[in-house]
């Protein structure tokens, strides 16, 4: 499926002040929520509509409301910076949480948690700001497969194409949106350029 790079100037403002890495915790959450408020309103451009009648102050008018239901799973914890703004622009939406982390050495991840609403039916977001080897996003979507969902978007603030293309093999039906496909991925498996680590800069967990 397709892989979509939001260019809209905005979204590259946000991100390069992600990028910076003199950008404090408290201003990188701010920066995070905008810039998934755009990506997210790229990513569900195609949802459904259905026909309504309302009044205005003058007159009837014939117009259109969303018609499918949604459905977001924030991959735990870094995605969950990116559950906020979800939840502002579509306030029916169910949530579900996936937890996986990153072995330090080996990059492979390991779940540790998973809560999911019945996804069938459902347009699904699954929100993680890192695309970097693809493992953990292959591993949660795998995981909303389970549980029903066949519409699937990854949001994620910055991918590897070596992430882009694991993913792409793996669930060749799931949209990618993205803000950047970064150059590479160094030994440590982290994005090039990139912004580092995105969970530790939300929440100032540096060692
Ligand atoms: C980061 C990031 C992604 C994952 C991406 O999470 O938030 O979930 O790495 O890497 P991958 O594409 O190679 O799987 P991490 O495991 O560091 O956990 P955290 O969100 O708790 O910091
Ligand atoms: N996780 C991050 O937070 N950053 C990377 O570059 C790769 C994985």
């Amino acid at each position: 499926m397709s892989v979509t790079v939001v260019e809209h100037p905005l979204a590259q403002h946000l991100l390069s002040q992600l990028r910076d890495v003199t950008t404090e915790p408290e201003i990188f959450r701010r920066l995070a929520r905008q810039l998934t408020t755009i990506l997210v309103i790229e990513a569900t451009k195609g949802l459904a509509l259905r026909e309504v009648t309302v009044q205005t102050p003058l007159t009837e008018c014939k117009t259109q409301v969303l018609a499918e239901g949604l459905a977001t799973v924030p991959i735990l914890r870094a995605g969950l910076s990116m559950l906020e703004p979800v939840l502002e622009m579509f306030p029916d939406v169910k949530v579900g949480y996936v937890g996986l982390e990153r072995h330090e050495d080996t990059a492979i991840a390991r779940s540790y948690y998973m809560k999911l609403p019945k996804l069938e039916g459902r347009f699904t977001l699954c929100l993680d700001p890192m695309l970097a080897t693809g493992g953990s996003a292959a591993k949660a979507i795998g995981q909303l497969k389970v549980a029903g969902a066949r519409k699937i978007a990854m949001v994620c603030v910055i991918a590897s194409p070596e992430g882009v293309d694991y993913l792409q093999a793996i669930h060749p039906d799931v949209a990618i949106v993205t803000a950047c496909v970064d150059e590479c991925l160094n030994h440590r498996k982290y994005i090039v350029p990139g912004l580092g680590d995105f969970g530790d800069r939300l929440y100032g967990t540096f060692e």
